[in-house]
């Protein structure tokens, strides 16, 4: 149990979501209730999980709320009481610092998820200090949907216990969401070894592939997998990441696609992206993912727990982190992709072919990656017809990577990629295509 607490407080983050569901089935919450006798959490337990909830920097602040908040809703049900007042206890004795977290949340990078475990929290306290109604509305704003729900529940829970508990089931929901999939589990069954493909073993010190025995290591807090012997050079470090998508993206998009997109080319980009990317299940992998504006509209698409990110900057990819809290984040190479053989539903490539090294070995390795009948969605720049062609190979730094349509189908037709669609606008190139059944 300590164990299982200290996983949650600390190492990287694919661990930490696979302590936090081992903790739901420690406890027996969340649908879990079923399976043997509760155990019952301690006084030392409650202390730890406020710790998590209160503490600044807590890297698991909305685990530690929704476990309490799990643990005050069983206790609900089985109306036996003393894990209830264990907790109530604790909470009323350091309420002034609970409020207090929900003014910092309001900054924190991760803030909507962390604010939504914590108005599940106070949904189960503020019968007991109606005072909370007044910090959320002084919070998150008077007249927020947060100030609301938790007015609701106050309001409500003499009278008609039914539907304050219902407005708490929404709030535990919103929370519970980007908190659902075990991460760990997620990362075993589709993170691979970039040499050998077969299964990675995930220890707080390091990452080891159960085959070949190749070691890899965590870097800020996500896995780093490169393959053995590749050399490329990081071109998004750190001041080039961070102007990347103000200022670097929109005009590089503009220029080297020959004005695609009649003004707005993130418009026909997102549109192209939801009218493709149609998977009711499964993984998807971004690929190339950057600084993750691109990854949250995938995310956004299917869901955040469902997204694995893989990128080769580490500049880049601590913004996607912070963007897509909810996805698996991976530094890795497009040649030699760290994802097992068919276990992706889908691929995402967004502006990033032409920036791979051998982007037809790339499309080889997706292909690999994807189950039959996965989905390839990708955006991605030809090599104009004409003598503006001059300008494209000079703006950017791998010039000769820009597409030549012949050679793409054929890349497709050698890994067994059927393309579905093949849009070219002006310069820019939109391709869905889908791995034989
Ligand atoms: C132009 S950015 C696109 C980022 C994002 N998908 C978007 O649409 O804004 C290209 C990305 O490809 C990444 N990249 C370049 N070579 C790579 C490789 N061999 N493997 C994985 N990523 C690579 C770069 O680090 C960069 O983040
Ligand atoms: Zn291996």
């Amino acid at each position: 149990m300590t164990a299982t607490l200290e996983g949650l407080e600390s190492g990287p983050h694919i661990l930490r979501s696979g302590a936090f569901h081992g903790l739901l089935s420690h406890f027996r919450l969340a649908g879990l209730e079923g399976q043997g006798p509760a155990v019952v959490p301690g006084d030392s337990d409650i202390t730890r999980l406020l710790d998590g909830v209160i503490s600044p920097q807590g890297p698991a602040r909305a685990e530690c709320a929704v476990l309490l908040g799990l643990l005050l809703d069983r206790e609900d049900s089985e109306r036996v009481g003393a894990v209830d007042s264990l907790i109530r206890r604790h909470a009323a004795a350091r309420l002034p610092e609970l409020l207090e977290c929900a003014e910092a949340v309001s900054d924190a990078s991760d803030a909507s998820q962390t604010r939504s475990a914590l108005l599940f929290l106070f949904g189960h306290l503020v019968q007991d200090h109606p005072e909370i109604v007044d910090s959320a509305s002084s919070a998150f704003g008077a007249e927020s949907g947060a100030a609301h729900a938790l007015a609701r529940i106050r309001d409500d829970a003499v009278e008609r216990p039914q539907r304050a508990a219902q407005v708490r089931a929404y709030l535990g929901a919103e929370a519970f969401s980007p908190l659902a999939a075990d991460r760990l589990e997620l990362a075993r069954r589709t993170l691979a070894c970039p040499g050998c493909h077969d299964a990675l073993d995930f220890g707080p010190e390091e990452i080891r592939c159960v085959s070949c025995g190749e070691a890899f290591s965590w870097v800020d807090g996500h896995p780093n997998l490169p393959p053995r012997g590749v050399e490329q050079r990081d071109e998004f470090p750190e001041d080039v990441a961070e102007v990347y998508e103000t200022a670097l993206r929109p005009r590089f998009v503009k220029v080297m696609g020959r004005a695609f997109g009649a003004g707005d080319a993130e418009e026909s980009e997102l549109r192209y992206l939801s009218d493709r990317l149609r998977v009711g299940e499964g993984t998807v992998l971004d690929l190339g993912c950057g600084a993750g504006t691109w990854t949250a509209r995938v995310a956004a698409l299917v869901g955040s727990d469902r997204v694995v990110a893989i990128d080769w900057s580490a500049a880049m990819l601590r913004r996607c982190a912070r963007r897509v809290p909810g996805a698996i984040i991976v530094r890795g190479s497009a040649q030699a992709i760290p994802v097992a053989t068919g276990s992706m539903a889908a691929a995402v490539c967004w502006d990033a072919l032409q920036a791979f090294p051998q982007p037809g070995g790339a499309v080889a390795e997706v292909a690999r990656c994807l189950a039959p009948g996965g989905l390839f969605v990708g955006f991605t720049f030809r090599s104009s017809p004409g003598p503006y062609a001059y300008f494209q190979e000079r703006i950017t730094a791998n010039p000769r990577h820009l597409l030549d349509l012949d050679r793409f189908r054929a890349w497709c037709a050698d890994a067994g990629l059927d393309i579905e669609d093949l849009t070219v606008a002006n310069d820019a190139v939109l391709f869905s295509a889908r791995r034989s059944a």
